[in-house]
């Protein structure tokens, strides 16, 4: 079974004048285990479909499955169960809570539910940073955040890690670091990552590409040889 199936997804925000049609008849088919980048520019709706493949939105009008669960008519307290069980997410602005450490980010976010026993102290490890764990979000560099946020995306072993433009904010070696943090995770855990980038080089790394224009889904493919991110230059 495909890890999601999406049909004829519809979302318009606004009203009357004001309406905006962010997503305009999107139908695909996601399989499991794979590194699927979605590749657009902006305005072209990809955060708009991330949102609604985490639960955090709902489409105006479509279908959604995730894992066979029709996820798309779900009252707001279902979709909040299932983002804790299924979903982990990866923003650009790393958004970890100042007053905690490292490893109290990973372990009390709302988001995350009950933890397998050391699943933030693992997490932090699988990111290369769990000497960190006692420090604040002030003391670590911006590469070093997000793979803390990452580490907390993780720790509950999501069956998908949702990816925001997760190197927007960063410079090029720290974002090849945090690819190779992602491919990992995707390698080692079989996690599932769908990853939102403008860039067609960062595309290179993945083994199916979606790309978007203006709500629509423009193309779908895979690549025979995806690319290791140390091999990628944007
Ligand atoms: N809450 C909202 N209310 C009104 N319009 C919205 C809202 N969120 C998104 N839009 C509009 O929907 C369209 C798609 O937005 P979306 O954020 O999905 O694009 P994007 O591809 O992620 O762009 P970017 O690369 O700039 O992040 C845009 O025209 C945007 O202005
Ligand atoms: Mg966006």
């Amino acid at each position: 079974m495909n890890l999601y199936e999406i049909k004829n997804l519809v979302k318009v925000y606004g009203e009357k004048e004001n309406k905006v049609h962010a997503l305009n008849g999107v139908s695909i088919n996601i399989p499991r285990g794979k590194f699927v980048v979605v590749l657009g520019a902006s305005g072209s709706g990809k955060s708009t479909l991330l949102n609604i493949l985490g639960g955090m939105d709902t489409p105006t009008e479509g279908e959604i499955f995730f894992d066979g669960e029709n996820i798309s008519k779900h009252t707001q307290s279902k979709l909040t169960k299932f983002r804790k069980e299924n979903i982990g997410y990866v923003f650009q602005s790393y958004n970890l809570l100042p007053n905690l450490t490292a490893l109290e980010n990973v372990e009390f976010s709302t988001e995350i539910g009950k933890l397998p026993k050391d699943g933030a102290k693992n997490a932090l490890t699988m990111v290369g940073l769990f000497e960190r764990k006692d420090h604040y979000p002030a003391e670590l560099s911006g590469g070093e955040q997000q793979r803390i946020s990452i580490a907390r995306a993780i720790a509950k072993k999501p069956k998908v890690l949702l990816c925001d433009e997760p190197t927007g904010a960063l410079d090029y070696k720290t974002g090849i670091m945090i690819l190779n943090v992602l491919c990992d995770i995707n390698k080692k855990q079989s996690t599932s990552i769908i990853l939102i980038t403008h860039s067609q080089d960062i595309a290179k790394i993945a083994d199916v590409v979606i790309k978007m224009r203006s709500g629509k889904i423009i193309d779908v493919f895979e690549n025979p040889a995806p690319q290791s991110p140390n091999e990628v230059e944007w």
